[in-house]
């Protein structure tokens, strides 16, 4: 999808020259002082990295606030909460703020790797702060996943509970990797110290100083990625103040009116105390977790909580290490073939999943079937191999029908992972009952 070719920097008014003044210097702190006309285009970015920075501010501010008034042990934690809800003026607020925009910048962090994905942003010069960027991901669902066990309510307790009990089955180091960060073997007061020191200052602190480098990348590689073009009005530079921020204080005002409104009409849950003698049925991961939860209940969990995530993982960090593809970069995914081949990878994937997760409640049980052999064979590297045979051969029919090169390759492997872990997810969260059996 190309730019219009429309002469941005003299037909659009709102592009002026500010004078220099104090905001105008603290503005540039992040900006450059020009940028190119055509990165303006708001399709190009959707404001999504900066609206994950403002999240992060916001998760900044309303969390020092709470740590005001919030005990990190378990005799105080849950009461301090309703503190804060009933007598803390405002902190009803405060904390609703915290929990939606604790979510919600996972679900916008995610959506700027998309963007960043689809428009191949990963090749060089940005290569590298696309590996920044998976650091920051892991970053923010650690955030969110300490922070998730704060509140000291059933909910929070055995959903972390159930997360760190998948840490068993890495290999050798599963046990102690799982006594470690809790503290000891079950979740308990020393459970919830670790996880308020790194969510209060450890993960924070490794963040902000990750982001401040993956901005410095960011202007390194000379901006946001552009399709190669020769229309002299979309290279053209302008002052970056206060035409890009303008558009940014828009969107940020935007969001922060989304995040309030959410927060004054719905408030965060907050169930019964945590009873540790007492587990719900069924108890369910934090929602980003339940697609693992979900494969954990069709393989051996040595192969769905270590094998199957390190396979995506290594994948992830290193494709854009392959040689890059032929044509310019930049443009939403990549040529109208790459289109097409989106579009057939989510509507396979998607297919694929769901038969498979059905299939796998009712029909498929490979360790009765093969009852010699030990588990993880059985119910492990068996349905693995015969999976990646499958994926293989339906890669390689993509390849020839379509005539694909590297780079629309990647956008098959891509979307499929990305649909099947969707629809894995939302299995998990909203079709599984009663001891996880399915239920439609
Ligand atoms: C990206 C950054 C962050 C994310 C995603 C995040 C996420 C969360 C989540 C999901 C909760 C549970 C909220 C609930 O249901 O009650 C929480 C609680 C909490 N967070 Fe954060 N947080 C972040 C940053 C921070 C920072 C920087 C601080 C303080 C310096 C902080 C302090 C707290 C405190 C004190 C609680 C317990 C109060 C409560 O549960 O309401 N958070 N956080
Ligand atoms: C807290 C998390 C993050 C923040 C605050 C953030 C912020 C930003 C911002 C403000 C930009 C400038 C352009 C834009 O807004 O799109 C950017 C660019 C970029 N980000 Fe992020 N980002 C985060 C996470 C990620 C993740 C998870 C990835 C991918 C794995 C990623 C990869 C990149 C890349 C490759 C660019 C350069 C894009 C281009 O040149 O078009 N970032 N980021």
């Amino acid at each position: 999808m190309n730019m219009p070719s429309e002469n941005i920097a003299t037909k659009n008014p709102i592009l002026k020259k500010a004078k220099p003044g104090f905001f105008h210097t603290l503005a540039l702190l992040i900006h450059p002082e020009h940028i190119r006309a055509s990165s303006l285009v708001f399709h190009r970015t959707f404001g999504l990295g900066g609206m994950a920075l403002l999240l992060f501010v916001l998760q900044a501010v309303s969390g020092i606030l709470l740590r005001f008034v919030y005990e990190p042990t378990p005799a105080g934690a849950y009461d301090s909460i309703l503190f804060i809800k009933t007598e803390v003026i405002f902190g009803n607020l405060v904390r609703n703020l915290h929990h939606w925009s604790g979510m919600l910048i996972v679900v916008i962090v995610f959506l700027h790797l998309l963007r960043v994905f689809y428009t191949q942003a990963y090749y060089p010069p940005r290569r590298m702060n696309w590996v920044i960027g998976l650091v920051l991901l892991l970053l923010v669902i650690l955030l969110n996943f300490t922070g998730y066990l704060l509140p000291w309510d059933q909910l929070s307790y055995w959903a972390v509970t159930v997360s760190t009990n998948m840490l068993e089955y890495v290999p050798l180091i599963g046990d102690g990797l799982k006594q470690a960060i809790r503290g000891g073997e079950e979740v308990s007061g020393p459970t919830l110290l670790i996880f308020y020191n790194l969510h209060t200052g450890v993960l924070p602190a490794a963040l902000l100083a990750l982001l401040v480098f993956h901005f410095w990348k960011v202007r390194k590689a000379g901006g946001i990625i552009i399709p190669s073009t020769k229309n002299r009005d979309e290279v053209q530079k302008i002052p970056a103040i206060p035409n890009l921020l303008e558009r940014e204080i828009a969107v940020g005002l935007a969001l922060i009116a989304f995040v309030l409104l959410l927060s004054i009409f719905v408030n965060a849950p907050l169930l019964e105390r945590a009873d540790p003698s007492f587990s719900p049925n069924p108890v369910k991961a934090p929602w980003y977790f339940s697609g693992v939860q979900e494969l954990l209940l069709h393989f051996h969990p040595t192969i769905a909580v270590f094998v199957i995530p390190l396979l995506a993982a290594a994948w992830l960090f290193s494709f854009p290490y392959m040689k890059p593809g032929l044509r310019s970069p930049g443009v939403w995914f990549y040529t109208r073939k790459g289109q097409q081949i989106v579009t057939v990878s989510a509507i396979s994937s998607f297919l694929i999943t769901v038969v498979a997760i059905i299939a796998g409640e009712y029909l498929i049980d490979f360790q009765a079937w093969l009852p010699g052999l030990p588990e993880v064979i059985s119910n492990g590297l068996i349905p693995l191999m015969i999976w990646g045979l499958f994926l293989f051969g339906l890669g390689y029919f993509i390849k020839r029908k379509f005539k694909a090169e590297r780079t629309e390759m990647q956008l098959w492997i891509f979307t499929f992972m990305l649909v099947a872990y969707l629809v894995l997810m939302f299995a998990g969260i909203i079709f599984r009952g009663q001891g996880m059996a399915l239920t439609i």
